[in-house]
């Protein structure tokens, strides 16, 4: 007799936002079975409920209050980004665990800034080392939350960067950068979308459990973003840099600035033949792709 095992079902939270957008189309695209969900993550009683109408396999929570324009607006918020970044996600991840669902988070990497011991261009920040970012209320929680959250035996955390998308989307990294009067320029750990995304289905479907720095390997910095960005996608785009003492000024909320270590990455992804390009080359294709999809 052949056994056949249950056939996947992924249930993604937080179906309105972007990134959730990105994977419901990379799983519809193959094959897969595929729901969203906007049921809010701190709503138990609705959260037990959909997870026993729906009965996934796997959750992607890609739900999380990320702050409108920006992160400064959960500094004005501090209680609602509790509600949903701290009481909601871990609601969510525990209501997996009862009901014995794989879960795969999207965190964050804004929890670390160079120091030290990792200087730019020096090494980066491996996944087992302590957040010592807490500059902005957004990354308090989120790293607050990663600590206790790693802890259940049902979780996948990936840690994404400044995300980038192949199309000029308000939350693309580049198009912040883009519109700014002013950016700093200090290299940085960054996710394109593009590339990483697919893994995260890759690992979720194997159950792959614990904590994954989850962008590129390297890191680049924003004159560098931008010079590509000129080169391949707005030839007569031109721009202007200040300091983070400058900075400081025009926002509220302090900004991470690191990069990540990805070698645990790197290798698991290995194991399944999956290979994610360096910075500086994933970049180049992204704009690329992005020319040929008529962002200008
Ligand atoms: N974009 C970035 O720069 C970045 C970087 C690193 C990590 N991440 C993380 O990746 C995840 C997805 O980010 P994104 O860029 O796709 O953000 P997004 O476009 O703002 O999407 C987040 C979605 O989550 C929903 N949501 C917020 N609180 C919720 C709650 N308590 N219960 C259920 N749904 C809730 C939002 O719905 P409402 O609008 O209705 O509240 C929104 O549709 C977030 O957790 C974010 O922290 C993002």
């Amino acid at each position: 007799m052949v056994l056949l095992s249950p056939k996947n079902k992924f249930l993604i939270w937080g179906g309105n936002g972007w990134v959730a957008g990105h994977l419901k189309m990379i799983l519809e695209k193959r094959g897969k079975d595929v729901v969203t969900t906007t049921v809010r993550m701190e709503d138990r009683e609705s959260v037990l409920k959909t997870l026993d109408e729906l009965k996934p396999t796997h959750v992607l929570n890609a739900a999380g209050c990320t702050g409108r324009p920006n992160v400064d607006w959960c500094e004005d918020n501090k209680e609602a980004t509790i509600r949903s970044n701290v009481i909601g996600s871990l609601n969510l991840t525990d209501c997996c665990y009862l009901k014995g669902i794989h879960c795969t988070v999207f965190a964050t990497g804004c929890i670390y800034e160079y120091d030290e011991k990792h200087k730019i261009g020096g090494e980066g920040f491996r996944e087992e080392e302590e957040a010592n970012f807490a500059g902005s209320f957004y990354s308090a929680t989120k790293s607050k939350v990663e600590e206790i959250m790693k802890t259940y035996p049902n979780v996948l955390i990936l840690r994404l960067r400044m995300p980038v998308s192949d199309d000029l989307h308000a939350r693309n990294f580049v198009t912040k950068i883009s519109q700014y009067d002013r950016v700093v320029d200090i290299p940085n750990s960054n996710t394109i979308l593009t590339d990483l995304l697919p893994a995260s289905i890759i690992l979720a479907e194997n159950s792959e459990l614990g904590v994954y720095n989850f962008t590129n390997p390297g890191a680049i910095s924003h004159n560098e973003v931008l010079s590509l960005f000129k080169k391949y996608v707005r030839p007569d785009f031109e721009w202007k840099n200040f300091t983070i003492e400058e900075q400081s000024k025009v926002i509220k909320a302090g900004r991470s600035n690191c990069m990540l270590d990805t070698s645990k990455l790197v290798n698991k992804l290995k194991e399944y033949g999956y290979t994610v390009p360096e910075i500086h080359d994933a970049y180049e294709q992204c704009f690329i792709r992005m020319a040929q999809g008529g962002a200008t």
